[in-house]
């Protein structure tokens, strides 16, 4: 399931980037991604699901259009955070289910999404239903909605990124709810759905997943009493499960969590359950290389330089750890002088920026590394080159490349 180090295809990842490497006019760095891997995994995930759970992607994870296209039968349909990721996925998946949550939607973006058949939109604040409402009452049409909630639960343990159960701007906060639903009753231009949350991510203990999804449904049915909330049909239970970086060996276990939802769905009360999943998604496909440039020593450190750097590949510097990568070896050198090398030696991975944050791994062990290596760092598929700052500098974009998906 979650790929762990020895399942990854390095071998066609490598053969991918060495033909890559004939083909550049310097220096390389370069994204890959394993289509097929990703296609697989998705699979995966979506056949384990019981009845009355379903999955959507968070496009922000990744929304090159390969990898769409990979996950668009394989999933129930995408989530999109702002009107450009809208635009995105409807000008090329005319028929794919599009829910819409993220902060600070404009005016503009609230009503491309009425216009662009969305499926729910998740409204973060009474200002963005009162605006739905104003924008929906011109068309003549009602806006099928899920309320995003923030709020506390006891007993669910915290995880290194919380988004909710405390001060953030995500959402309505619980203690604001009965005045929104009271206001909801007066205004039938708002179909209310149901309920969204996204308190946490980088979730890695399946158990306490389930925990927390027990605890929001227990929450739900405590609201459709209170409210007498008859017409709900979903629940959205947000993304949010993590990847290991740190431990690759030991991933979220997702196969252990699906059959820890079978037992769950007797507390559904009917009501369909929504994954909006990213970085579980699609982070296992991607591989991001970058060439060595050079090697040196200072003050007892070793630093391998390589072409690229965060502005490329952020997620180790957005995540705070060490990212874990693999040596690929380049035969050719070009030059007349010895070729420049460290050998058992514990190493400091840096990029090409002129800031000293441009690291992306520290301290790790190489049997060898030599100038014109390859740096093939796995799990880069989800947060990557997406949240990475491209032009900071200048430097040439790295090329998107793909290992197909075997056709099915
Ligand atoms: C509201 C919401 N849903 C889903 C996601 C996707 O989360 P993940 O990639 O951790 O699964 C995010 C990520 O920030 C989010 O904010």
């Amino acid at each position: 399931m979650a790929l762990k180090p020895d399942g990854l295809r390095w071998e066609q990842v490598g053969e991918r980037l060495r033909a890559a490497l004939g083909e550049a006019d310097g220096p390389l760095s370069a994204y890959v991604y394993d289509l097929e891997a990703l296609r697989r995994h998705a699979a995966a995930m979506r056949a384990a699901l019981p009845a009355g759970f379903e999955l959507f992607y968070a496009i922000k994870a990744n929304s090159e259009l390969p990898v769409l296209e990979t996950l668009a039968p394989l999933t129930h349909g995408f989530e999109v955070s702002s009107g450009g990721e809208l635009a995105w996925v409807r000008d090329r998946f005319a028929d794919v289910p599009v829910i819409f949550s993220g902060p600070g939607k404009t005016d503009a973006e609230l009503a491309q999404a009425l216009e662009l058949d969305v499926d729910a939109l998740h409204v973060e604040s009474r200002h963005e239903l009162e605006r739905l409402a104003w924008l929906a009452r011109a068309r003549g049409v009602a806006a099928p909605v899920l309320l995003r909630v923030n709020l506390a639960l006891d007993g669910v343990a915290a995880t290194t990124l919380m988004m909710g159960g405390r001060p953030t701007p995500f959402g309505i906060a619980a203690d604001q709810l009965p005045a929104c639903l009271g206001w909801l009753a007066a205004h039938p231009e708002i179909r209310l759905r149901g309920f969204h949350f996204h308190l946490m991510s980088h979730q890695l203990d399946a158990a306490a997943h389930l925990r927390l999804l027990a605890a929001y449904l227990a929450q739900v049915r405590r609201w459709r009493v209170e409210y007498r909330l008859e017409a709900l049909d979903h629940v959205n239970v947000g993304g949010g499960i993590g990847v290991n970086y740190r431990e690759p060996e030991r991933q979220f276990d997702w196969p252990v969590f699906a059959a820890g939802l079978e037992a769950l769905s007797a507390q559904r009360d009917g009501l369909v359950v929504r994954f909006e999943c990213g970085r579980y998604v699609s982070a296992f496909c991607g591989y991001y290389a970058m060439q060595v440039l050079d090697v040196k020593a200072a003050f007892g450190g070793n630093f391998v330089v390589a072409r690229g750097g965060t502005h490329q590949f952020r997620t180790p510097y957005a995540q705070g750890h060490s990212h874990p990568f693999r040596v690929l070896p380049v035969e050719d050198w070009p030059h007349p002088w010895p070729r420049p090398e460290l050998r058992e030696a514990r190493v400091n991975v840096v990029g090409q920026l002129c800031t000293p944050k441009d690291v992306l791994a520290s301290d790790a062990p190489v049997a060898r590394v030599r100038v014109g290596d390859l740096l093939v760092f796995p799990y880069a598929g989800a947060y990557a080159w997406h949240i990475s700052h491209h032009d900071f500098l200048r430097h040439p974009h790295p090329p998107q490349l793909y290992l197909p998906a075997e056709a099915r």
